[in-house]
């Protein structure tokens, strides 16, 4: 079989990653792999049978009790969850934080690990996360770490939740990135952090075609595409 491609994009909550990749993937026709979904999957699973994240044994519990899969449809990542589609029902905010809180559990994090490199075998990949390049696909032939400062990255989760019709104010959704921050950052199994051979793309100051334009320069120059 032909080598197959595999491209790392890291960074904290609403830093652009899933837009970016996807529109990457769709410019160079690689598969977008979401993994943060497979994560809030989990989340949703627990918030559903009421399990607090805390409750380590319970989720522990949980774990061989359910079936996360991931497939595509018309290119599209879709969640199941025991065969249901909740690929919806995960956006929700009280999914990001649990899946937040659940993604430091050691126990989630190798019971979804294999899911994420069995989609990255077969396909050429743009996969993004937290933990990527430095643990799921530490060989990608691409890395980039994506990041923006927690005010813009809230100012623009702020607007894409007014685009859905909620009014969750400002500062909320600032506090709630800042904790998410931590969390994903502070945790001792596989923390969100650069890998030493990511290359770093502050997107602050940049519109999203400009970024776009970067994260394909960055992986045309490295694939010498
Ligand atoms: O990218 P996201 O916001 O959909 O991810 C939801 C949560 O899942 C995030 O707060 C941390 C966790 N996550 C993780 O720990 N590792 C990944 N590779 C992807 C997501």
């Amino acid at each position: 079989m032909d080598r197959v491609f595999s491209i790392a994009i890291d960074g904290p909550a609403g830093a652009g990653k899933s837009t970016m990749a996807r529109r990457a993937a769709a410019e160079l026709g690689f598969v977008y792999v979401d993994t943060g979904a497979i994560y809030r999957t989990v989340g949703y699973a627990a918030l559903k049978r009421g399990i607090l994240p805390e409750d380590t044994e319970k989720i522990d519990e949980l774990l061989p009790q359910i079936r996360v899969k991931l497939a595509w449809k018309d290119g599209v990542q879709h969640m199941y969850l025991d065969g249901a589609d909740v690929s919806k029902k995960i956006r929700l905010p009280e999914v990001s934080s649990m899946a937040s809180k659940v993604s430091a559990i050691p126990s989630v994090r190798a019971f979804l690990l294999d899911t994420q490199r069995i989609a990255a075998k077969t396909n050429n990949v743009i996969m993004d996360g937290r933990d990527i390049g430095t643990v799921v696909l530490p060989d990608a032939d691409v890395k980039i770490y994506l990041t923006a400062s927690a005010e813009v990255r809230a100012k623009r989760r702020f607007l894409e939740l007014q685009e859905q019709g909620r009014s969750d104010p400002y500062e909320e959704v600032l506090k709630d990135m800042i904790e998410r921050d931590y969390r994903d950052m502070h945790r001792a199994v596989a923390p969100l952090k650069q890998a030493d051979d990511a290359v770093l793309l502050d997107t602050s100051e940049l519109s999203l075609d400009e970024s776009i334009e970067a994260i394909l320069r960055i992986i045309r120059e490295r694939l010498a595409l």
